[in-house]
């Protein structure tokens, strides 16, 4: 564990390097607009999309600079999505990440338009990276706009679902694509910068695909087991809300066993990669034990 931790020191250290670097000063007109970007990517996330992007990129022998704008870039459209998640229209949240949502300390159109800024320099991080080939950007980008893609459907379907009964299915696609697509891509980008074979890729998929359905299910439990000052975000708001999630479907009890099924899957596969996969491992145990 003290590896992984050490892990994480670094991998945020050099990725908030790289977020200040690519946003634009507090200083830049209009002002308010980049002070509410900054006041929410720079608000202490756990920053575990980039470290994925990163892990992965190890394993394959990624050099760090191919890989440092890709997990930034990620870095930005999540947060866009956590920014636009809290809205009145949509979960109506006034803590993340330990400090006020951004249309509470600013306003809603604020808060919008920070969401839509950042997804923007997003992109532009990707196209304007001087470490890639065309070839590997095109496709990065390709990655990303349908993974965001699925991340914004998937809020459609989370909230269409708010207080009505769906079925099991219909709750794991909404999970898979709120939450698994971006985490998903984030593997994905590691392994296409550090140009595994098809094979690996795939396997990649498999094991980031279960990781992303493992951490909305975490998050679910989070939500109802532990408490608003840890997670820096108001806890118990999925019962109130009349969410779908896995334990107002199962119970915690049950939720927590189908958790450790969807870990194993992950771990399965791992099995495919022929390379030292420890550090996704780890990974994983640490999304399935997470305090928040
Ligand atoms: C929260 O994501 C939203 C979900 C997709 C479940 P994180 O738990 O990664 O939030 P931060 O980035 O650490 O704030
Ligand atoms: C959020 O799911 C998923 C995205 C932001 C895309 P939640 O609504 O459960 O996330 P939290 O609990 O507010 O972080
Ligand atoms: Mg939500
Ligand atoms: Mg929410
Ligand atoms: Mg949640």
């Amino acid at each position: 564990m003290k590896d992984l931790e050490e892990f994480f020191a670094d991998s945020s250290r050099i990725v908030d390097e790289k977020l200040n670097e690519l946003i634009a000063a507090v200083e830049t007109e209009p002002k308010r607009l980049y002070e509410a970007v900054r006041w929410s990517v720079f608000a202490g996330g756990k920053r575990f999309r980039p470290a994925l992007v990163l892990a992965v990129g190890e394993i394959f022998k990624a050099n760090r600079e191919k890989l440092l704008r890709a997990a930034s870039a990620i870095e930005m459209i999540h947060t866009y999505s956590l920014i636009h998640d809290d809205l009145p229209a949509m979960d109506d949240d006034e803590l993340r990440r330990g400090r006020a949502t951004c249309h509470v300390k600013f306003d809603e159109a604020t808060a919008i338009l920070a969401g839509d800024v950042l997804q923007s320099i997003a992109f532009r991080s990707i196209a304007a990276d001087g470490n890639l080939p065309d070839a590997i950007k095109v496709k990065l980008i390709s990655e990303l706009a349908a993974s965001a893609a699925a991340m914004v459907e998937g809020q459609q379907l989370d909230l269409d679902a708010e207080g009505k009964t769906v079925s099991i299915g219909d709750l794991e696609t909404i999970h898979r694509n709120k939450t698994g697509a971006m985490i998903c891509v984030s593997a994905r980008a590691g392994a296409i910068i550090g140009e595994a074979s098809e094979k690996e890729l795939n396997a990649v998929s498999d094991y980031a695909a279960s990781l992303g359905l493992l951490f909305q299910i975490t998050d679910d439990l989070l939500d109802v087991t532990q408490t608003t000052e840890v997670l820096g975000k108001t806890a118990g708001k999925d019962v109130s809300a009349e969410k779908a999630t896995y334990p107002a479907f199962y119970g915690l009890e049950e939720t927590r066993k189908f958790a450790e099924r969807v870990y194993a899957q992950a771990i399965d596969s791992l099995k495919e990669i022929e390379k030292d996969t420890r550090l996704l491992k780890e990974l994983a145990d640490f999304i399935l034990d997470r305090k928040k």
